[in-house]
């Protein structure tokens, strides 16, 4: 068993190796930073979550950084930082020093909605950031208490519109995926709840099993147990086409209102400034986490869709954020009126 821990431990340092060798090997030869280049990661990296721990972004976060650890020879520690729809912790993380030591995790919520619902945001999710890389695709559900009177799609609406004043709808705060979702989704049905913040859909999914409020749109990775369960319920998803994880909930299309679609993701970044070989580096970790099995089968088994090699570029990842700031810069000033 020793030499066989010796031997992992040796192929995973010269993985490393190998890494900083391909990275520096590319790019012009500097002594002062030749040095640099092989004593990253000198410690451990800190991966912000700004979302309550069990949440469908701590969730993903926890799975990848466990493999990236491997590759990159030091320990990937998540940080939850919680508040205002995951803008708190996003705002921290854009100031951070660019030296690849604090990353985060952000989504479709913090670095594309968020600027359409809060006027004075505090960072630019374009600008302000180094794209590393997508680490989820993620569909989005419409669930609601085990209870509540409506044995589908077609009644939940019948309901929600004659019942509008008295609901109560969960979600992870202003600016997050479960807010900006259900936002759209409320505007198409014409409804007007009373929106419950948390800090994060794990807690708020508590909620909901304990029937203390009525609905909430959030991530399949936070709905696929609890449904099993049978202690929420879901209407629909709100994808093209239905999840293989939850073969029996109908898309939104299927039920009648083809406008509610909506894909969350969750990528990492890190502060503008990072030195674009540790960007590299970190990339190349991320790719590699999306290849493992022990990465793959838990986000899959949970509904979530792990992204193709030509989505995982840094490049990619800048272009999916400009064109979900356009989307939901739409969506949510169609939805504020
Ligand atoms: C959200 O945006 O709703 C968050 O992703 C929820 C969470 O991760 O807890």
């Amino acid at each position: 068993m020793h030499c066989i821990v010796r031997a992992v431990a040796f192929s995973r340092v010269a993985a490393v190796i190998g890494l900083v060798v391909a990275v520096s090997t590319s790019l012009p030869y500097d002594p002062a930073i030749s040095q640099t280049r092989i004593s990253y990661p000198s410690r451990p990296i800190t991966v912000i979550v700004p979302f309550a721990k069990g949440g469908p972004t701590d969730v993903v976060a926890r799975i990848v950084a466990v493999e990236m650890s491997k590759t990159l020879g030091q320990p990937v520690a998540i940080e939850n930082v919680v508040g205002a729809g995951g803008t708190t912790a996003t705002q921290r993380a854009a100031r951070a020093e660019p030296d690849g030591y604090t990353l985060i995790v952000g989504h479709m919520g913090t670095h594309a909605a968020a600027v359409a619902l809060y006027p004075n945001l505090g960072y630019r999710p374009d600008a302000d950031f180094a794209p590393v890389a997508l680490l989820s695709r993620m569909p989005v559900l419409v669930v609601a208490r085990q209870h509540f009177p409506a044995a589908d799609f077609g009644e939940f609406v019948s309901y929600v519109r004659g019942h509008t004043h008295l609901l109560n709808m969960a979600h992870a705060g202003v600016g997050s995926v479960s807010y900006a979702s259900c936002t759209l989704l409320n505007h198409l049905l014409g409804i007007d709840p009373t929106g419950v913040p948390f800090n994060g859909t794990a807690p708020a999914m508590e909620a909901l099993a304990a029937g203390q409020v009525d609905y909430m749109c959030d991530q399949i990775v936070n709905v696929v147990v609890p449904l099993r369960d049978g202690a929420v319920r879901a209407y629909v998803i709100a994808s093209p086409q239905r999840d293989p994880a939850l073969p029996t909930v109908p898309t939104a299309a299927e039920a009648g209102l083809p406008a509610f679609e909506v894909e969350a993701w969750n990528a990492l970044f890190a502060p503008k400034g990072t030195p674009d070989w540790i960007v590299a580096m970190l990339n190349t970790a991320v790719v590699r986490a999306l290849d493992q099995p022990e990465v793959r089968n838990p986000l899959i088994g949970l509904g979530g869709i792990v992204p193709s090699p030509d989505q995982r570029t840094p490049d990619a990842l800048r272009a999916r954020v400009q064109a979900e700031l356009q989307k939901w810069g739409q969506v949510l000033k169609r939805s504020s009126h």
